[in-house]
């Protein structure tokens, strides 16, 4: 089959390399002339495990193509996933809607002439509940065929190939009996491998995926919330997280106390929602998200101050050596990355700092000109008297604590994410300490 991808940021190229695997015909649009020059040579504009060997194999099969010409996107399928961004606001916790409608706008008056009976739009951007059905009233004035679905992504930076190619579900909001059959010639082979496709109509659809973010983003901020408890009565989070996480109710998955989420999609998520929730009325259904939200920034600081009490005082003029800039691991993603958030914060009260990440440097640099970036682990460690371990990498876990130390100023290390051996890193001679562990030290 034939689709288009319009969009091709994080979602979007993952979206169109993994619909071309599944053996579709796939072009691929954006206003990015740039970010499309190096698609359409087969190399992705940033990093994504998997997605360079897919996106080359693809690009080489003639199977996936790329414009930046939404007319061109018109004639060549009749069915368009819509992948753009849609950030918070400037002005408030609202979703910024410009370039889904931008996309729409574009690609409605190429629609009439393209010469197929129906077309349909799929959206895939995370929407404020009621978008779709909005977006569905402007796009018939524009090109009548055209019908309107949502099928919002659920897939995770860092795995969000296998995401894509083995998803954990399918959610399908759709207005017609052709959009839904659509859908699901377009994921035939997923659903074949036994995919469970959960259709709806396009409101539940839109709800699923901001509801899933902000239950995660709770479960995130509540074992945070726990941490601060710990910290004050000297009991374990950690202990306390691997107890309550074996409990088959609760689970072990986001459970994982630390610095708190960031990211270009959890922060933004929980305020859309609740804004989207207040402007119908409902404030207080979601009044709990704006304590989630404050519990994770209150982490950052948290993180700081810990940094703080390693140094014993003032920060300023010390050396402090950051291991992670990305928001998460296995990216390159620096949106609203708390490492990022943390390193800025010390940096501005007056500490020498050194940052390293194994993919996101460049990244980190363009949005941070003002921190230092080292590009091996003990480079940035060099004299140091606090490290901030702020970035769940694996090769973090895997660093010898002993050779560190023999760089370092002073072995002071704040693990922020919780993840290290204590009794490794305190048998080479380091003091440390970690959110919600106040015994560790
Ligand atoms: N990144 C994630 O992990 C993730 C996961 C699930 C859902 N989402 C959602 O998916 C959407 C996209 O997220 P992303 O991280 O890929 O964003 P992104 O910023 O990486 O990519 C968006 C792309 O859209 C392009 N674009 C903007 N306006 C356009 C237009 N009018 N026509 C064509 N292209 C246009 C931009 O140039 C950019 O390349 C968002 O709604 C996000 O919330 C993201």
């Amino acid at each position: 089959m034939r689709l288009t991808v319009i969009g091709t940021g994080y979602v979007g190229a993952v979206h169109a390399a993994c619909m071309a695997q599944l053996g579709h015909e796939v072009l691929g649009v954006d206003v990015d002339a740039e970010r499309i020059g190096a698609l359409a040579a087969g190399r992705p504009p940033f990093y994504e495990p998997g997605l360079s060997a897919m996106l080359k194999s693809a690009v080489d099969g003639r199977r996936l193509r790329f414009t930046t010409s939404l007319a061109e996107a018109a004639l060549f399928a009749d069915t368009h996933f819509v992948c753009v961004g849609t950030p918070q606001r400037a002005d408030s916790g609202a979703s910024d809607l410009r370039h889904v409608e931008a996309a729409l706008d574009g690609l409605a008056p190429y629609l009439r002439d393209s010469g197929y009976e129906r077309v349909l739009v799929v959206g895939k951007s995370t929407v404020p509940v009621g978008t779709a059905d909005r977006l569905a009233e402007r796009l018939r004035a524009l090109a009548p065929a055209a019908d309107i679905a949502w099928n919002p992504e659920f897939l995770r930076e860092g795995r969000a190939v296998r995401d894509t190619l083995r998803p954990e579900r399918l959610v399908a909001g759709v207005r017609s009996v052709h959009a839904e059959t659509r859908l699901r010639e377009i994921y035939a082979p997923l659903l074949a491998d036994g995919t469970r496709f959960i259709v709806t109509e396009p409101a539940t659809a839109e709800l699923v995926k901001l509801a899933s973010n902000s239950f995660l983003a709770t479960k995130i901020s509540f074992i945070n919330a726990m941490a601060e408890i710990c910290d004050a009565t000297g009991a374990d989070v950690r202990t306390l997280a691997e107890a309550m996480g074996a409990d088959s109710r609760i689970g072990p998955d986001f459970l994982a106390p630390g610095l708190g989420f960031g990211g270009s999609c959890l922060p933004k998520d929980i305020r859309a929602f609740a804004a989207r929730a207040e402007e119908l009325g409902l404030g207080p259904s979601v009044v709990l998200l704006h304590q989630v939200d404050e519990i994770n920034t209150r982490q950052r600081r948290r993180v700081v101050d810990l940094a703080e009490r390693l140094v014993g005082g003032d920060l300023g003029d010390h050396g402090v050596a950051v291991l992670g800039a990305a928001f998460k691991p296995h990216s390159d993603d620096v949106r609203d990355s708390p490492a990022l958030d943390v390193a800025d914060a010390v940096r501005r009260r007056g500490a020498r700092v050194r940052v390293h990440d194994p993919e996101a440097v460049d990244n980190a640099r363009a949005a941070y000109p003002e921190l230092q970036f080292a590009l091996d682990v003990a480079k940035a460690c060099e004299q140091a008297d606090v490290v901030l371990h702020l970035t769940e990498w694996p090769q973090y876990r895997e660093l010898d604590p002993a050779a560190l130390a023999t760089v370092v100023r002073t072995p002071a290390l704040v693990d922020a994410r919780n993840v290290l051996d204590p009794v490794a890193w305190r048998a080479a001679g380091w003091t440390l300490c970690a959110p919600g562990r106040p015994r560790l030290g």
